[in-house]
């Protein structure tokens, strides 16, 4: 499964990549508004830390904006995943994208039937946003689920992108589902590396460095 951090902050971009454990970024509209930075030279900016693919969000919701924001903001860098709606304009504005060989990530799935219209209009990501369906009583994982499954039926191309990921617990759910990446926020991703015994394991292993003679 390929990791993505979901984050517009380059501090926490950097960190990670740093690590050796990034394949790329998810931003969103509420990201950037976080990192407080235009949009466009944020993104550059994204591209040139990571060499991956950096997905980025249209504005638009209307059939000739999506395509106008996406044509734009596919121009900023090779990198740039054009990250659209799930709406019936977005579902045309991948068709075009997707048939100018711009790629897209198909935001905002929330069912099964909304991720096989996203995978025939030419998707190349679809993100179900499993979290926001845990928060109101559903279970997200499931959603995941159904769509690797749908996909892998028939040999559709469309890559299963777990999102609104909250915890570990979700992440190696999606790996054992075989979701094709899941993106991650920075302290998900510290979360994952976090264990006390590896604490603790260390911790006696340099108080007893210290014991050994030097010579
Ligand atoms: O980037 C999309 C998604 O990961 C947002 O997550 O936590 O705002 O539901 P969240």
């Amino acid at each position: 499964m390929k990791i993505f951090i979901d984050s517009a902050d380059l501090e926490e971009i950097a960190d990670a990549a740093a690590m050796g454990v990034l394949d790329g970024v998810t931003t969103n509209p509420s990201l950037v508004a976080k990192a407080g930075r235009p949009l466009r030279e944020l993104i550059v900016e994204i591209c040139e830390l990571v060499d991956g693919p950096i997905s980025a969000e249209v504005h638009a919701t209307d059939l000739e904006g999506i395509l106008r924001e996406g044509r734009e903001l596919a121009a900023l860098h090779p990198n740039v995943v054009v990250k659209v709606p799930l709406i019936a304009e977005g579902l045309k504005a991948v068709r075009t994208l997707s048939a100018e060989g711009i790629r897209t990530n198909v935001t905002l799935c929330f069912s099964a039937t909304q991720g096989l219209l996203a995978a025939k209009a030419g998707a190349t990501y679809i993100s179900p946003f499993l979290g926001r369906i845990d928060d109101i009583s559903g279970d997200g994982m499931s959603l995941v689920e159904q769509l690797v499954t749908i996909y892998r039926n028939y040999d559709i191309d469309t890559q299963v992108l777990a999102a609104s990921i909250r915890h570990p617990v979700h992440v190696v759910e999606a790996a054992m589902i075989g979701a094709d990446v899941a993106t991650l926020p920075h302290k998900v991703i510290l979360q994952l590396l976090q264990h006390p015994l590896t604490d603790i394991g260390l911790e006696r292993f340099l108080a007893d460095a210290k014991k050994i003679p030097s010579k």
